[in-house]
């Protein structure tokens, strides 16, 4: 692995989260993004060596990939529970706290992480922040209608927030909804302003995950991969 070459950083740290916690026999949560890509393409590896997988898909584009390379996807409401969840962040906390949500995925991502035994977070350094929201804008799923007064309502929680764009037309989730980046400062009390954005009508999710990642699977420049309990 070269210093810079942030695509096997990638597959590293997927690889080695899928080798170390997806046994035969399991239900396992496929995650979205660039990083979970990688983990779905580990997991269509072990069902082609003859381990018996269901998945459950975070997104519309895992389960298309899931499905195009012999994954079998399953529906989240045909299951008791899942046994271990592979997604990717886009900031980790020294707690396990996470932003997620810059691939638009975020309101499926929780549901499945909700429904998880074992929430596994595959990440290049990048990714690891002292305190959630310096890098990143934390994105929020909000219904439609009233978007602009519930981007208002955003606002006062002490942000800037930006409806996310695609092709000169407003993001569409999954789920039918808009989706606004909301650029704190930092982010010093995470349960209170996920409390507080909660409350606001017409918010459908927010991208902080709080106690939910039991580990994060982390790939670092140098080539050698960790991991955070
Ligand atoms: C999608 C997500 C992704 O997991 C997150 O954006 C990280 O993606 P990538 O691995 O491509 O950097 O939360 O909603």
């Amino acid at each position: 692995m070269t210093e810079c070459d942030p695509k096997a950083m990638k597959k590293a740290a997927a690889e080695k989260a899928v080798d170390e916690y997806v046994k035969d026999g399991m239900t396992v949560g496929l995650g979205t993004g660039s990083t979970a890509y990688f983990a779905i393409m580990r997991v269509a590896e072990l069902v082609k060596q003859g381990y018996r997988l269901k998945c459950v898909a975070t997104s519309q584009q895992t389960e298309d990939i899931a499905v195009e390379n012999g994954i079998e996807v399953v529906d989240i409401n045909d299951v008791d529970y899942i046994d271990v969840t592979i997604d990717g962040a886009d900031e980790v906390d020294p707690k396990l706290n996470l932003i997620k949500g810059l691939g638009g995925a975020l309101l499926r991502e929780k549901i499945v992480a909700a429904a998880t035994q074992m929430e596994v977070i595959v990440v290049d350094e990048s990714k690891i922040v002292e305190s959630l929201g310096v890098k990143t804008s934390l994105p929020v799923e909000v219904c439609r209608f009233g978007h602009v007064r519930t981007a208002y309502g955003l606002k006062l929680q002490g942000c800037e927030p930006v409806l996310r764009m695609k092709g000169g037309e407003p993001f569409v989730s999954d789920g039918g909804n808009y989706i606004y980046d909301c650029k704190f400062p930092q982010i010093d009390k995470p349960f209170f302003l996920q409390s507080a954005i909660d409350t606001i009508p017409g918010v459908v999710e927010c991208g902080l995950f709080l106690n939910m990642a039991a580990a994060a699977v982390v790939a670092h420049k140098d080539g050698t991969v960790t991991e955070m309990k």
